[in-house]
């Protein structure tokens, strides 16, 4: 069921949001060559605790860290450990924040250091992505509207698509109804009308899209060829003439 949300929900979505942003915002002072993932993780867990907020990745489905550290080829859900971030890292940090019982989730991809114009690209065009998916959010579009120009967008750059994992309702759940997918037609789907909050997160890749779980654990998604992936993810309510970024500035 796709649910709209009352004004006093969407205030603590925003507050839940606006936490997330300055988690983010935090963390980015610290991604650089020779830190542990691990760090990073206790700096948002320390941060988000400190904001009177819940740092909910944390025991979701027994997913034993605050937030999500996937590093190059994987796509989602690397878990933070001993790892340390080295120069030609791509870093896709991915996390939700709570506030009385109202989530928020983000996601941004760091360039650490020197990199090659291709992976440069990637992350460039995947946030680029995400900002031609938002724009097509208002109270009256489909949620198709969205998953096609962002899947035009990507393969305009000869980008893959990740098609196995897919953007989702948002609210007292970390994922409600309805899926946003980041491809396929126009003109199909859910209806969006003032009041719903959705996320949008378009994960895409230099190689092919398939992707897979690895051996080392139930969780870190990776892409099946190796290539590089990044990701970008904001939680927004969407309003009658557009949307506002929950998880933004
Ligand atoms: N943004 C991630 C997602 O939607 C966060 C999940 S938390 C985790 O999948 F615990 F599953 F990692
Ligand atoms: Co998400």
């Amino acid at each position: 069921m796709v649910s709209i949300k009352s004004k006093r929900e969407i205030d603590f979505m925003r507050y839940a949001g606006h936490i997330n942003y300055l988690t983010h915002e935090e963390l980015k002072k610290y991604i650089k060559p020779g830190i542990k993932t691990e760090e990073l993780d206790q700096i948002a867990h320390d941060f988000i605790i400190k904001n009177e907020c819940i740092p909910s990745c944390l025991g979701y489905e027994g997913f034993p860290k605050s937030i999500c550290i996937s590093i190059n080829d994987e796509v989602v859900h690397g878990i933070p450990g001993k790892r340390k971030i080295k120069n030609g890292d791509i870093v896709s940090i991915d996390f939700c924040v709570r506030y009385k019982g109202y989530e928020s989730d983000s996601a941004r991809t760091y360039i650490v250091g020197a990199v090659s114009e291709e992976v440069k690209s990637l992350v460039e065009n995947t946030q680029e992505a995400l900002k031609i998916g938002l724009s097509k959010v208002k109270s009256g579009a489909k949620i198709g509207d969205i998953s096609h120009a962002i899947e035009e967008f990507a393969h305009s750059k000869g980008l893959s698509v990740v098609e196995d994992l897919v953007g989702h309702g948002i609210g007292t759940d970390m994922h409600e109804d309805p899926e946003i997918p980041n491809y396929g037609p126009s003109g199909v789907g859910v209806t969006l009308k003032s009041g719903m909050t959705i996320a949008i997160e378009p994960m895409l890749t230099l190689g092919k899209k398939e992707v897979c779980l690895t051996d080392q654990d139930d969780w870190v998604i990776v892409t099946e060829d190796e290539s590089p992936s990044a990701h970008f993810e904001h939680t927004v309510l969407v309003t009658d003439d557009g949307y506002e970024i929950l998880t933004g500035e």
